[in-house]
């Protein structure tokens, strides 16, 4: 890894000052600190928690890799673990930006607290901001957003007690999973119920295991798809690759298809799935570009598209679908904090699948972050757009 020279004499700023890198604009290379929650697997977890507390934490090596990508371009990097020493690690370090993937710690909007605690320190960082990540976290606030605008979701009541009557028009079976989770957690076979009681004692434990509300919704019996964005409207004033958008400044991705039918959990790409290494006997399979209709690829592009912007996320996303068992999609929810996991995580598998390298993706990435903050000099004239195939 690059060392960090202490080049902050000159981009010192006081509290309260707006983001250093708005004027005077800093010159490259820049100080990334990338902010995440490692997993520890040698701490045992503390009482009270969930078995898979911490699964949608990273590995230190994807924080490498990371590193490694944004090194490509010449910058420093420093890797700061979003805890509750990040305030200081921040002031003492000086980043420039930080690259967030951060999963935060409890409460009821973890994925907001690093981008809240940079907003207030004022430090440029990459990725969707505050109300995004708290509101994208729990599904039950998104779907009722993404259903207000006519977005198909499954019908869906979110139980608090478990003791709440049923909807009459929740028919099983039904699919309960945890509010607000990631990565699968609390998510197996045993989430679809067949049947009244199954419901209320899969309810009952999700909420008393994860401490939130459970979300109940009609069990989506068809394919499942991820589909991913990445862009903004004025991308292409700041992009290395102009080339990938289209004219809207977005670049939709291929879409990948997560087939399940032989994976530990059939018909559930819950965590233990996830977990298993891609090919290996017990693990989906990935499938990218997925085999879909024409018009069926175009739905779902566009409903990502509008379920991103539904949600104010920034730059990068990655939206879960299913198919209902009359071959409709379905919304599951949204991720502005796609994993980054190299060869491993939905978005680079899809990445890769068209010849993105993935240390184009990250910097992509950062540079999107970076010039919504100010640190990047627009081009003047947008770069022609590449010619129509077909
Ligand atoms: N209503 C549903 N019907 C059928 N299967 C579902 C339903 N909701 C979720 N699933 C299954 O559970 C998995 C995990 O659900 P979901 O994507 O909502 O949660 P997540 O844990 O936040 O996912 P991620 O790992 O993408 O963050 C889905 O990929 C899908 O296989
Ligand atoms: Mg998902």
């Amino acid at each position: 890894m690059n060392s960090l020279p202490d080049q902050h004499s000159k981009n010192e700023y006081k509290e309260n000052d707006k983001p250093p890198s708005i004027t005077p604009r800093l010159a490259r290379p820049w100080r990334v600190a990338v902010l995440a929650n490692i997993k520890e697997h040698d701490k045992p977890l503390p009482p009270d928690v969930p078995p898979d507390a911490g699964a949608d934490f990273d590995y230190i090596e994807t924080i490498n890799h990371i590193r490694a990508a944004l090194e490509t371009d010449g910058h420093w990097t420093m890797f700061l673990p979003a805890d509750s020493n990040l305030p200081y690690a921040l002031k003492a370090a000086k980043p420039d930006i930080c690259f967030n993937i951060a999963e935060g710690l409890g409460g009821d909007a973890r994925e907001a607290q690093v981008p809240a605690l940079l907003e207030m320190l004022k430090i440029p960082y990459t990725g969707s901001r505050v109300l995004t990540n708290a509101i994208a976290l729990d599904k039950t606030l998104t779907k009722r957003i993404w259903r207000d605008r006519r977005l198909p979701v499954a019908p869906f009541q979110e139980f608090i007690t478990g003791e709440e009557p049923l909807r009459p028009d929740l028919r099983f079976p039904l699919f309960v999973k945890p509010a607000r989770e990631g990565t699968g957690m609390g998510v197996d076979v045993h989430a679809i119920v067949n049947d009244e009681s199954e419901l209320r004692e899969r309810a009952r434990y999700v909420i008393s295991m994860y401490k939130q509300p459970a979300l109940v919704e009609t069990f989506l019996s068809g394919r499942e798809f991820t589909v991913a964005v990445i862009g903004r409207t004025d991308a292409r004033l700041y992009s290395r690759h102009p080339e990938w958008y289209d004219a809207d400044g977005f670049h939709r991705f291929p879409i990948l298809e997560l087939d399940s039918t032989r994976s530990v959990t059939p018909g559930v790409y819950g965590l233990q799935a996830k977990a298993q290494s891609i090919g290996a006997e017990g693990a989906p399979g990935y499938i990218c570009p997925a085999q879909v209709e024409p018009d069926l690829a175009k739905k779902l592009q566009h409903y990502a598209w509008r379920a991103h912007h539904l949600l104010g996320a920034l730059d990068v996303s990655r939206v879960d679908f299913r198919l209902d068992r009359d071959g409709n999609p379905c919304l599951l929810e949204i991720n502005p904090l796609p994993g980054l996991t190299p060869a491993y995580s939905d978005l680079c598998l899809i990445a890769a699948a068209e010849g993105i390298s993935y240390a184009d993706l990250i910097l992509e990435i950062l540079y999107l972050g970076a010039s919504r903050w100010g640190m990047l000099e627009p081009r003047e004239v947008p770069p022609p757009l590449p010619k129509k195939r077909g």
